[in-house]
């Protein structure tokens, strides 16, 4: 298990922000940096992309610098953060996706736990990227983070995310109200695959 005091560590930030941590079919997957300022702004000041995160779209660069900020910290403590998702074949910027550490937060009871994620641009949604780099994440989290076990959650009305989700290899455990937010969430899980035997 990833904690603060026992973590995979890289804690020089500049031999993370150069890293790909991931490679699939159609992408690769490499630390996000200041660098991204805009493509970040773009995709989260789209309602169409908030449709399912709280209905509460960016306004202002300055919220997707301290979210860039946010996730090189996790870099630099942990060793892991949310990853920039790039199509090879164009080297575009689609998106995040990827592990993040929620060591501060609570969910329903449920505390110290890294979840996978995804956050793509419209414009890509509908190519299998999230399924894609999610997979890489969880094989990322199990095999290099030595992670037993690794969560996900969405909004219970998000069938796209919970579909995303299972393909990845998650299942489903519950569903609650996250209270700091009151925001409702469905909640999956899968555990490292040696568990299962
Ligand atoms: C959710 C999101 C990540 C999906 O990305 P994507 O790259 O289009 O996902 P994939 O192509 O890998 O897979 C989507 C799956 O959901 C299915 N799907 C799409 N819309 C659906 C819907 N309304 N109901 C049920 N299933 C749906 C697709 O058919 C596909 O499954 P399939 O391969 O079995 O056909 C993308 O829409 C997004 O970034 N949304 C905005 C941010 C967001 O909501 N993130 C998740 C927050 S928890």
């Amino acid at each position: 298990m990833l904690t603060e005091k026992h973590h995979f560590v890289f804690s020089d930030y500049i031999e993370v922000s150069m890293k790909i941590f991931a490679e699939t079919q159609h992408l690769y997957m490499r630390a996000i940096t200041d660098d991204d300022l805009e493509a970040m702004f773009e995709l989260d000041s789209d309602p169409l992309v908030h449709r399912f995160l709280g209905q509460r779209p960016l306004k202002a660069r300055k919220q997707s610098q301290q979210y860039i900020d946010h996730i090189k910290m996790q870099y630099q403590k942990y060793g892991v953060g949310r990853w920039a998702v790039i199509e090879k074949a164009t080297g575009e910027f689609t998106g995040w996706s990827g592990l993040k550490v929620n060591f501060e937060d609570i969910f329903n009871g449920h505390e110290n736990l890294i979840d996978v994620g995804y956050r793509l641009m419209p414009r890509y949604w509908g190519k299998g990227y999230a399924t894609e780099s999610g997979k890489a994440a969880v094989r990322y989290g199990f095999e290099v983070l030595g992670l037993d076990t690794i969560y996900g959650m969405t909004e219970p009305d998000h069938h796209a995310s919970r579909r995303v989700l299972e393909k990845i290899g998650l299942t489903y455990v519950e569903d609650f109200v996250l209270e700091s937010e009151n925001l409702p969430l469905t909640f999956y899980k899968t555990d490292k695959p040696e568990a299962h035997n």
